[in-house]
């Protein structure tokens, strides 16, 4: 990362503005979370919510609206693009690497050394529930597989973002769709790896499901701590808890690393941030507003079809 200008022999760094980019609502899951924990960081997010879902398209679609909005980002002066978006993770990074000549990460590397940071020297499995293009591709399983976990369960859950998109995150459709994808998932599932960006504003009836299902505790892991997320209301500690963990956790040390080794500077600056969608912004406003806690710029529009 090349951010260090000198002006007079003297060495100043310029501040930080990050991309952010999903199909729609769901990478803003990890975008608030960032905002949270760096509040120097400036952001640009970009849902594509006119095309999502992407996660039923072919590899040259995704790859193509993905290209889209990378070229859209860099118009906004950012100085690294996260991909928060499995789907969009899942086609070639390392294309879009050699295509645009500034730093980009995905949510899967991320991931799967979390996964495997929790899992320690235990062989039980680890579910993936994600998009089914996801799940097709094989990445997260093979990125799993390069931490030497092999006792992978691996799930499309196609309907899930579709609900989410449209600000249903519990009640019978939610569970409904548990019931369809979650019904054989492995008794002794250690780890349940949401790699969709979607599915942690569906944690809920996801960890709900699985406490009924295998009759453990399911914790959400943080970086500093877990939360109990069923049963509820249960401060019992549990001997074997069932694992959820999300893109918003593990992407936290690699922002710290970027804000690190590219000196940028963040003393005595406050972030700023700006959202863009693609289509219909007063809706998509809306359901962030019901899924988030934090103050949010006013939502734009923005065409990124013509870009390419
Ligand atoms: N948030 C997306 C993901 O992480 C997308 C869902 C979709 O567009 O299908 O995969």
């Amino acid at each position: 990362l090349q951010n260090i200008n000198t002006v007079n022999n003297k060495e100043w760094c310029v501040p930080i503005k990050i991309a952010f980019f999903d199909s729609g609502q769901g990478g803003l899951t990890v975008w608030e979370k960032v905002v949270e924990d760096f509040p120097s960081v400036s952001t640009v997010y970009l849902g594509d919510n006119a095309r999502c879902p992407y996660g039923n398209k072919s590899a040259e679609v995704i790859r193509s609206y993905t290209r889209q909005a990378i070229h859209f980002l860099l118009e906004q002066k950012v100085n690294f693009v996260a991909i928060v978006c499995g789907t969009a993770s899942s086609v070639s990074i390392e294309s879009l690497r050699s295509e645009f000549k500034i730093p980009i990460i995905g949510i899967i590397e991320g991931l799967c050394k979390f996964a495997s940071l929790v899992l320690k020297e235990s062989t039980k499995p680890v579910a993936v529930l994600a998009t089914r293009f996801t799940i097709q591709t094989q990445k997260f399983k093979s990125e799993l597989q390069n931490y030497n976990i092999h006792n992978i369960w691996q799930k499309a859950c196609p309907v899930f973002a579709p609900l989410v998109e449209d600000g249903i995150s519990d009640g019978p459709m939610i569970e409904q769709a548990c019931e369809l994808y979650l019904n054989d998932i492995p008794k002794t599932v250690k780890i349940v790896l949401l790699a969709c960006t979607h599915y942690p504003r569906i944690v809920e009836p996801i960890s709900r499901y699985l406490y009924k299902k295998t009759n453990r505790s399911v914790l959400l892991k943080k970086l500093d701590k877990d939360v109990i997320l069923a049963p509820k209301n249960s401060a019992k500690k549990c001997d074997d808890p069932i694992y959820l963990i999300e893109a918003s956790t593990s992407i936290h040390h690699s922002i710290e690393d970027v804000i690190k080794n590219g000196h940028f500077k963040t003393k005595d600056i406050k972030g700023r941030h700006k959202l863009f969608c693609t289509d219909a912004p007063h809706h998509f406003e809306m359901i962030t507003r019901y899924f988030t806690q934090i103050p949010l710029p006013k939502t734009e529009l923005v065409n990124i079809s013509g870009i390419l």
